[in-house]
């Protein structure tokens, strides 16, 4: 397959806090979205990135990341589905669009090489198949009611928790986000419309340290997180 990668990067960090977008912020020195992409960048050395960023972080943007000449840059929408689309839209829209599309969240700077090495080898495997990374949830889960009282125990198994990146073949995976845009669903993550459609999603063994930044304490587990990793 010949991969593109597109990294929505347009919410507004609600949960964060602090006042500044997450992707711009630093950690260990650099912006979380320049760590995403000098990890793609390493890991495939041209293929095209497509960074979906927020109309009033233009210039965030551009003082946030070392540009090469296959990142581009596109607006995003209220809602991450409308960012996703855009940034799809911008891809195959290029002379070189790719067969298919990781779609990584820019708030998840930890995806390693294994990681997105294990999304490829099952893309190759099954290359109609949509992959994602998640881990098997191990906590005991709990249903309650509107009054916060435990109603039931979950069985835990079979659920995992959800990851990105989340491979596609792009075209597949525009056209259902083109319907869905045309729709009043919404979705969290895109393998839920592959899902919906009825067509095969396969779980690969996500990684703990591929932790999502939305809280603020999550920062702090990042700086954590780095140090433990640097030599
Ligand atoms: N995202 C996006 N466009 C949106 C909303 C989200 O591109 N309209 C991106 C975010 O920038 C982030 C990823 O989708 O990289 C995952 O979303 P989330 O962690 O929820 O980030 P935010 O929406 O920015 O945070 P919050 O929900 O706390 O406002
Ligand atoms: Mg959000």
């Amino acid at each position: 397959p010949t991969i593109g990668v597109v990294i929505p990067a347009a919410g507004r960090s609600t949960r964060a806090g602090q006042g500044c977008q997450k992707a711009y912020r630093r950690i260990g020195g650099d912006t979380v979205l320049n760590r995403v992409l000098k990890q793609f960048r390493s890991w495939n050395t041209n293929c095209p990135i497509i960074v979906v960023h927020h109309g009033d972080d233009t210039s965030l943007l551009q003082a946030s990341i070392d540009r090469d000449s296959n990142i581009h840059t596109t607006t995003g929408g209220v809602e991450r589905q409308a960012s996703v689309l855009q940034g799809l839209r911008f891809l195959s829209s290029l002379p070189e669009c790719p067969s298919h599309v990781f779609i990584h969240d820019a708030a998840r700077p930890f995806a390693t090489h294994r990681l997105l090495n294990d999304v490829l080898e099952c893309l190759i495997e099954e290359p109609l198949t949509g992959v994602i990374p998640a881990i098997a949830v191990s906590d005991t889960l709990k249903k309650t009611d509107s009054n916060g009282l435990v109603r039931a125990t979950i069985s835990r198994d079979g659920l995992f928790r959800a990851q990105t990146p989340q491979a596609f073949t792009l075209q597949t995976i525009l056209h259902l986000h083109e319907m869905a845009a045309t729709s009043t669903s919404s979705y969290t993550d895109d393998a839920s419309l592959l899902e919906e459609a009825g067509l095969p999603v396969r779980i690969v063994q996500g990684d703990s340290q591929n932790i999502k930044l939305t809280y603020s304490h999550d920062f702090e587990e990042g700086e954590r997180l780095l140090r433990a990793n640097s030599p």
